[in-house]
């Protein structure tokens, strides 16, 4: 293990690793833009420079290796002016466009300039001007005047998700990023990395272009349910202190966006696109009444009726949900097990042109607790076959399920979330409560527990799983 000084204090380093990378893991900072620890060494930004004792130049530390005896300064007068030309050769032809910028207030262009420069651009000459909103993908516009060719969103194509769809065409200041013509960014299911993986505001989301300033959201952990990776995420949402209130309330109870919460257990710093997307499951429109023969009654009285139901059932079967969480799986075990005939569900399948599955992250199982579901209950629902003709109780619990496959004359106890035509022909139907408005656990493919919190609260007509189960095995009316 060879052992370096940096400024002067002694620092163990691992044979192989940059001294960017021994700075950064034993506390001293270093600044970066184009070095990222999952993406190969580019070293064309310069900002990370340092300088050797002894010499009176400075170098990069992102492409420096460790030997035993080295001796940097990360502060010296030598680095101090080189980082400060670095930054006004990077801002030369920078818009200077931050009160506009998505990326403000996460920029580290911005943040580096106040740090280590704060002078305006050297130039006399007009700025050169570039493409403003280039429409790099579906999802991904381009701010060619702010991006400084960095490259870690071409490397990222390269390295990473390995559709190869962006590359650097043209030279010196007219250099850009521009996407492979056969539109493979489209195609890449990972590809918003790139908007979080950029330093500056040049990769956009189109999805959450100028919708909110990120110093009003703050974001909750969570897990992705998209499939049986269940990366971990942040779902960003506006804070309480800045509730908008002359404005449509569900502003203040929405997903503006989703990202990575960076996880080596699971996904490392990545997610893919269907997390980001998340919000196209949890706002779909919610159903929030609960309903007898289609007709909404109070919670208690449809809690009451599906008891009741249960209670007089001689052979009820029970469709578990590959959706719940581990709380919620082990509470129906505990209170229904026993009383039911338990078969799991896969509650979401592949949806058409959704990748199926890959090396990277992305699993073919689209749901996120089939883990659990399976170790808990024996049985698997088998989607082609009919349910037993002398099963007179179905309990549904989650999507997913055909209801032309309950026998005929069978009762119909119907827990969901969302609004569809299903809810009204149940002989009773309950509302349940989602993902962001609870708190649990999940378990990934490869056995690993992630936490979600709650975001949103959930609305008083609407149950929560875990102490419905108990509620419906009750002997008498108990209020959930
Ligand atoms: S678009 Fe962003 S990530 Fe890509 S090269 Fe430019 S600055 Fe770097
Ligand atoms: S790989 Fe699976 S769990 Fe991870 S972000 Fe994509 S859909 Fe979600
Ligand atoms: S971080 Fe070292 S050159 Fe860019």
């Amino acid at each position: 293990m060879p052992e370096i000084f940096i400024n002067g204090q002694p620092v163990q380093a691992e044979r192989g690793q940059s001294v960017l990378e021994v700075a950064l893991a034993n506390g001293f900072y270093i600044p970066y833009f184009c070095w990222h620890p999952e993406l190969s060494v580019a070293g064309n930004c310069r900002i990370c420079a340092v300088q050797v004792e002894g010499r009176s130049w400075a170098e990069i530390a992102c492409n420096m290796p460790v030997t035993e005896g080295l001796r940097v300064l990360t502060d010296s007068d030598v680095v101090k002016e080189y980082r400060k030309s670095i930054l006004q050769l990077l801002t030369l032809n920078h818009p200077v466009d931050c009160g506009i910028c998505d990326k403000a207030g996460e920029c580290k262009l911005q943040d580096y300039h106040y740090q280590y420069n704060g002078a305006s651009s050297l130039s006399r000459d007009p700025k050169v001007r570039s493409t403003k909103f280039h429409a790099l993908s579906e999802r991904i516009v381009l701010d060619n005047e702010r991006c400084i060719l960095c490259s870690r969103c071409v490397r990222f194509t390269r390295e990473i998700s390995k559709s190869n769809a962006l590359g650097i065409v043209q030279r010196g200041d007219v250099s850009l990023v521009r996407a492979a013509e056969d539109h493979s960014l489209d195609s890449d299911p990972y590809s918003d990395n790139i908007i979080d993986l950029c330093p500056v505001g040049a990769l956009l989301s189109r999805e959450f272009l100028y919708k909110a300033r990120v110093w009003y959201l703050e974001p909750t952990p969570s897990v992705c349910p998209g499939c049986a990776r269940g990366c971990t995420i942040r779902i960003w949402h506006r804070k309480p202190e800045w509730k908008l209130n002359s404005l449509d309330p569900r502003l203040n109870a929405r997903i503006e966006r989703v990202t990575p919460l960076d996880n080596d257990e699971v996904n490392g710093p990545w997610i893919c696109n269907k997390a980001r997307d998340l919000k196209q499951i949890f706002e779909r429109p919610r159903a929030e009444r609960a309903m007898q023969k289609g007709k909404p009654v109070e919670l208690d009285a449809a809690i009451e009726a599906a008891r009741r139901l249960l209670a007089a059932a001689k052979h009820p079967v029970a469709l578990v949900s590959t959706w719940g969480s581990n709380e919620e799986l082990d509470a129906f075990k505990r209170t229904l097990g026993a009383r039911v005939d338990s078969l799991v569900k896969q509650d979401w399948g592949p949806q058409p042109g959704e990748r199926l599955d890959d090396e990277l992250l992305i699993r073919a199982d689209k749901n996120p607790n089939s883990a659990t579901a399976c170790a808990l209950f024996l049985d698997r629902d088998d989607p082609a076959q009919a349910l037993p003709e002398d099963v007179d109780l179905v309990i549904v619990w989650g999507e997913g399920f055909d209801f032309g496959r309950v026998p005929r004359g069978a009762r119909i106890v119907f827990l969901d979330a969302y609004l569809q035509p299903e809810n009204g022909h149940a002989d009773v139907f309950i509302p349940i409560s989602i993902q962001t408005e609870r708190r649990g656990h999940y378990t990934n493919f490869e056995g690993v527990v992630s936490a979600f919190e709650p975001c949103f609260t959930k609305k008083p007509s609407v149950a929560d799983a875990e102490a419905l189960f108990a509620a419906l095995a009750a002997p008498a009316k108990v209020r959930t």
